[in-house]
């Protein structure tokens, strides 16, 4: 699904105030001392809480062989400028058919300052415009406010609520569903109040005839 490009370790994509890159090893201590925290863990599907030793290792390796398979793009959120500490991660990965799935979290300290809405707002770009996806997918959980405004600021819109299976949670949970397509993100890109080029990288690697066969026509664009 994702192309040779996310697939090189060099991928990065630059936002306004954020770097969004291939997570490493060294990031491990970083990613631990946030994702280790209750409040973190319980919204979301796939983090245990307790945090054990050695996961922020292991999910390094996995991310990062799930990027250079172009089975995913799971990146870590760093500020521009300052220490580049790991303040968050970001992941797209395969759901069915077509179909992309995010899923994202940030160190408790740095939210509220819009970062997870410009990071989520720059995949979501990225994904649209370097793959052949139809849909990306998001769920939060029906208490997690904080998720529900980034994915309507993104320009996500409400599907139903239902029962989800959040494995690290054990069990159904209620979860909001929301869905962004290919259409409506190119009507907003389009209509919408500001512009939204596409991210500095992704464009310095179009030549012609990549861009042939990463980025879809405007006609193959499916209803
Ligand atoms: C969800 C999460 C990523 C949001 O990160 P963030 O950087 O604070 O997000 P943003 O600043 O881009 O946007 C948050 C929005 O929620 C709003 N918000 C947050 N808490 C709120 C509350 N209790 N009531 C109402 N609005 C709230 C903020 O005001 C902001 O909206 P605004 O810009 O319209 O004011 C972060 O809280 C997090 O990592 N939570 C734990 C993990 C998680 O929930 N992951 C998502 C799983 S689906």
């Amino acid at each position: 699904m994702f192309p040779d490009l996310t697939a090189d370790d060099i991928f990065r994509i630059e936002t306004k105030r954020l770097w969004l890159r291939w997570p490493r090893a060294s990031d491990a201590p970083a990613i631990a001392s946030f994702v280790s925290l209750a409040q973190v863990a319980r919204m979301t599907a796939s983090i245990p809480h307790p945090y054990p030793p050695g996961e922020a290792e292991r999910f390094l390796m996995k991310a990062r062989t799930g990027n250079a398979s172009g089975t995913a793009l799971v990146l870590a959120i760093t500020q521009k400028g300052g220490a580049r500490q790991t303040i968050g991660l970001l992941s797209a990965t395969l759901a069915s058919g077509r179909d992309i799935e995010f899923g994202y979290v940030l160190a408790p300290q740095v939210c509220g300052k819009g970062f997870a809405s410009e990071a989520v707002e720059a995949l979501a770009d990225t994904v649209f415009s370097l793959t052949r996806a139809n849909r990306i997918l998001a769920n939060s959980r029906v208490d997690n406010i904080a998720s529900r405004r980034v994915l309507e600021k993104t320009g996500f819109a409400f599907v139903d609520t239902g029962l989800d299976f959040l494995p690290a949670r054990g069990g159904l949970h209620p979860c909001d569903r929301f869905q962004l397509d290919r259409k409506t993100w190119a009507a907003n890109r389009r209509t919408g109040g500001k512009s939204r080029p596409m991210p500095p990288m992704a464009q310095q690697a179009h030549d012609a005839s990549e861009a042939k066969v990463l980025v879809p026509a405007a006609p193959q664009v499916d209803d």
